[in-house]
């Protein structure tokens, strides 16, 4: 389908944000509506182990919230390389992206959805903070993924309180 284009917006809300491993054409700060930004998601593979999965992003449906991220454009081969693709529980879609001069695009999304294996749900602030302080993984500290995400989101002026709460929390689990 996306074949017949030759450029393809892709939405990141996570580590694409500060981490693009990707060659792109164009990057550029989006919101997307009715979807919230929430630590929800387990890693064995990155930022934790199998037996103590860390704690990233994904994307929860809420009608009325707005979800501030990152869009790249991208190729339809660069597309086509990227390695979460083919990951189990992974949903694709398709959604309008908001520029910040009301400019709108459409925009592929990935989420993590709750039907997957690695999937954790909800904790309050405080405990997905403390969470997030004792695991690591391959990709390195989960408390990086958190704090360097939480940078680039104060960055482009984002707000989002469930980020930076852990953020705060972690800040005082760690040094205090
Ligand atoms: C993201 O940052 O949007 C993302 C990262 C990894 C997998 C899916 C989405």
């Amino acid at each position: 389908r996306f074949d017949q284009h030759s450029e393809v917006w892709l939405f990141g809300y996570g580590s694409l944000i500060f981490r693009p491993d990707f060659p792109f054409l164009a990057r550029r700060p989006a919101r997307i509506h009715g979807w919230t930004r929430r630590f929800w998601q387990g890693s064995h593979d990155h930022r934790g182990t199998d037996t103590h999965p860390g704690r990233v992003a994904t994307l929860i449906r809420q009608p009325g919230a707005e979800c501030t991220g990152m869009a790249f454009l991208i190729t339809p081969e660069v597309f086509a390389h990227l390695d979460f693709r083919e990951k189990n529980g992974y949903l694709r879609f398709c959604t309008e992206m908001r520029f910040d001069d009301g400019s709108c695009a459409e925009g592929l999304v990935y989420i993590a959805t709750e039907d997957n294996a690695a999937f954790l749900g909800p904790a309050p602030e405080p405990d997905i903070a403390r969470h997030i302080a004792s695991a690591a993984g391959p990709s390195g500290p989960n408390s990086e993924y958190l704090l360097r995400l939480a940078e680039a989101l104060r960055e482009m002026g984002a707000q989002d309180e469930h980020v930076f709460e852990i953020e705060r929390h972690l800040i005082k689990a760690t040094y205090i």
